[in-house]
Order: C-alpha cells, then structure tokens, then sequence
C-alpha cells in the first residue's frame, strides 16, 4: 500500500528552513490535489513558504508539479509556433486585447489564457465579457479549434488546466500569501504552459499600480519567471513596464474594449500603442517569425495599418458568440448613463496619478469585484483626460466617471485625491524600463 503523505514532517521542514528533499514537493502537490492534505496544512505550508522562500529547484519541483497536475494541452497539428504574452496586472492594462490579434496576424500561433480582475487590478476575461454574448469559458477542444481556425483565441483557466493552482490560489488569496515571488512563478509559469504555449514574454509591471511596487522585486520575478521557464524547455524574455499612472485613458471593462478598439484602428493613446507594439516585436521573435526586434516591430505597425489585426479581432469575437457589430459601432458596449467630470485639485502640470488609488474607486465603483463572487458592472470606469506631464487650467476637467448614480461627491472627490500636481513640469519617466532574456 502506497505509504500516506506525511503533512506535519513536511510543514515542519518548511518552518525549520530545511529544503525539501528531492521528490517531496512533487508528492505534496499530488495529494492535495487529490484531496489528501486538508486546507489547514497546505495554508500552514504556504505560510512558511512566505516567510523561507524556497530553493531554485523547490520553484521548478512546484511549478513542473502543478502544471502536470491536469491537461496539459498539446498543439501538435499547427503550421506554426506558438507565443503568448503574460502581465503580472496592472490598471488600465488592455493590452492583450489588441495584441493577440496583432500578433495573430504577423502569422504566429497565440493561444491566450487570461485572467480575471485581482484586487485593484482589472483581468482581461472581465473586459472581453463586456462585449454583449462573448463567451472566454472555452472547452479545450473548442479552444484548440479555434487557435488552429483564427491563429488565437481568448481563453481562461479551467478546472482541467492546472488545478492545483486553482486549489492554492483560493487559499493564498484568503491567507495573505499571494505576494511571494516563488509562489507567483509556479502559479503564472503552471497555467500558462499547461494552455500549450511554446513561449511567452511577461510583461512584469513595477510602481504604484502594480503587485510589485519596488523595481528590484520586479527584477527578481522576471528574472525567475525566465529561469524556470527555460528549465522547462520553454522560450521566454520580460519587459519591466511602468504601473506608476494607469496605461491609457481607460480604466474599467467596456471603456477598455472601445480604447482597444482604437488601437487595431491604428489611433488610441501613445502609451498603449507603444506597449503593444514593443510586446508585439518581442512575441515575433521568441517565436521566430522575424529575425530581430526592428523587422518585427515593422511587420507589427503594418498589420496595425492594413486593419489585418482588427480584422482578426471581429473575427474572434464573432466566433466566441460576441456582438461583431459593436467592434465597429461602439455604442452597442454597456454604458453607465452619466459622465460626471472630476475637477483638478489645482492648475498646473500632472506630476503624479495614484494608479492604485483609482483601480480601487474602480473596483468600489461596480467594475471589479470585492468578494469572489460579485458580479462586476461593465459601463462603470475612468476616462482620464490628463496624465503625467499634461498641463492644466484651474477649471478644467482631469477626467469624466461614468457612473450608475449621478450622486458621485464621494467618487469624485477620491478621483480628483489620485491626482498630484505641481508648478513645474516633471521629469518624463520611461514605459518600458528594462528587457531581460
Ligand atoms: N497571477 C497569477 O496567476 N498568480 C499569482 O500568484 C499572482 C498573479
């Protein structure tokens, strides 16, 4: 008989900041998986993890465990390679709806995985299902199809994809263990490559707006989602990108479908476009559709210009149920039915944007969840109308909220609070920040 996990023992290991001896991780992930260690022992483990770290060779023994712990899905019958992109989560962050029809039509494979919103951060899932009928709960074998149809798909995480990570993700949110660069790589590295992708570049947000505030900390996860990717015999690089002001003008669901749309139209604020195309270049690459940077970068803007990209993007929408009608007139997105504009604290120059501060008010406004289980409001959100850098008259407005209630003092007062003046203009700060390989 198969000799039961011993939880305690391996708790206490963990506690003691003894490693783990080969194998034992493995086996851990396999029996509570299965059910075999209770909820108390894995948070009590995952505690100690927070507070020990693990081992290079723990992270990977994790990572390796948890995406094998359900289907794996294999591209086997593609004329092409395949390469997705992942963001550690942002505000204002849509890029993964224009890039993956972009990247799509450059003649790459992207199977897209996506999330929904985390804390103050909005999910990608949650901005496509504003879209009225659009359906990302794909089956694999509907999702497999249409990668293999449209060359990319908008998909999400099911039971049958990494469960484990499923299992320990629900209990890391309710125990404070989310924050744990180990953690996060064998939570991120385990879906995306069980989702069948042969590569992926992070996009490994820092600042204000972003799980990892400090620069350094961002660093150590790109350098670490790399690592363990290339252990598992995957391609992968990372942008360290600037959270520190929202991405773009919009912040909440349907308001970032109609900024995306911008962008396949080749319009859309500098910021969002320029991230896409630098995360664009990058997936051609790593995929080995262009040779270098620049020639990818061309191909992109061209696939921008023709309309090829936003094509694809109707395409998908048509085929995942979605109302195709509303790529072209945007006025079939829900719409919260008044705009309230928020006055500037004072004139001047926009030196700061608190990025956190209105992914909550968005949050608290109706467009992202409080609890697991809230139903997310999809007309509500931001338009900012200055960001940093941007100069501003004592009575002109910095942005408009679209809100349910035109009784928005309190909404508004908290935006116009996320705002930072100054006299002076402000050093300009990068976007993207830094390129590991
Ligand atoms: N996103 C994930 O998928 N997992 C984490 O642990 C953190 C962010």
């Amino acid at each position: 008989m198969a000799q039961a996990f011993d939880a305690r023992a391996f708790i206490r290991e963990q506690r003691d900041g003894a490693r783990h001896p080969p194998g034992a991780v493995r086996d851990f992930v396999r029996a509570f998986t299965v059910g075999d260690v209770p909820d108390y022992q894995v948070s009590a483990w995952l505690m100690a993890v927070f507070f020990k770290g693990l081992a290079d060779e723990e992270t990977f023994e994790l990572t390796d465990a948890m995406l094998h712990s359900g289907t794996v899905i294999r591209f086997e019958d593609l004329k092409g390679p395949t390469v997705d992109k992942h963001s550690t989560g942002g505000v204002g962050d849509k890029i993964s709806l224009p890039l993956a029809p972009l990247v799509a039509a450059c003649g790459a494979y992207v199977p897209m995985i996506s999330g929904r919103g985390l804390g103050h951060t909005g999910g990608t899932l949650d901005k496509l299902e504003s879209i009225p009928g659009f359906d990302p709960k794909l089956k694999v074998a509907d999702f497999k199809r249409l990668v293999r149809e449209h060359h990319f798909a908008f998909g999400g995480q099911t039971a049958e994809i990494a469960p484990a990570d499923g299992k320990l993700y629900a209990l890391r949110d309710v125990t404070a263990t989310i924050e744990c660069i180990p953690l996060i790589i064998a939570s991120i590295l385990s879906k995306k490559y069980a989702s069948g992708t042969d590569a992926v570049v992070f996009d490994v947000k820092t600042g204000r707006g972003a799980f990892m505030r400090e620069r350094a900390d961002a660093r150590k996860l790109a350098e670490g989602l790399i690592a363990v990717s290339k252990r598992l015999g995957k391609r992968a690089t990372a942008l360290v990108t600037n959270m520190d002001q929202p991405l773009g003008h919009a912040i909440g669901n349907a308001l970032e479908v109609v900024e995306s749309i911008e962008i396949l139209r080749g319009g859309g604020p500098a910021d969002v476009r320029e991230l896409t195309l630098a995360l664009a270049a990058e997936m051609l690459v790593l995929a080995g559709v262009e040779p270098d940077a620049a020639a990818a970068r061309k191909r992109a803007e061209q696939a921008l210009a023709s309309g090829a990209a936003l094509d694809n993007f109707r395409t998908i929408v048509a085929a995942q149920g979605g109302d195709a009608a509303a790529i072209d007139d945007p006025t079939r997105l829900p719409r919260a039915p008044h705009l309230v504009p928020v006055p500037a604290p004072t004139g001047g120059f926009v030196h700061a944007i608190d990025s956190y501060a209105l992914g909550e008010l968005v949050v608290h406004m109706g467009g992202g969840r409080a609890k697991k289980e809230d139903a997310v409001d999809p007309g509500v959100g931001i338009v900012l109308l200055k960001k940093v850098g941007d100069s501003v008259d004592p009575d002109e407005p910095i942005a408009h909220l679209h809100v349910r209630d035109s009784d928005a003092g309190d909404l508004v007062r908290a935006a116009t609070g996320a705002y930072r003046m100054e006299k002076a203009m402000p050093h300009a700060s990068g976007l993207v920040l830094e390129r590991l390989a």
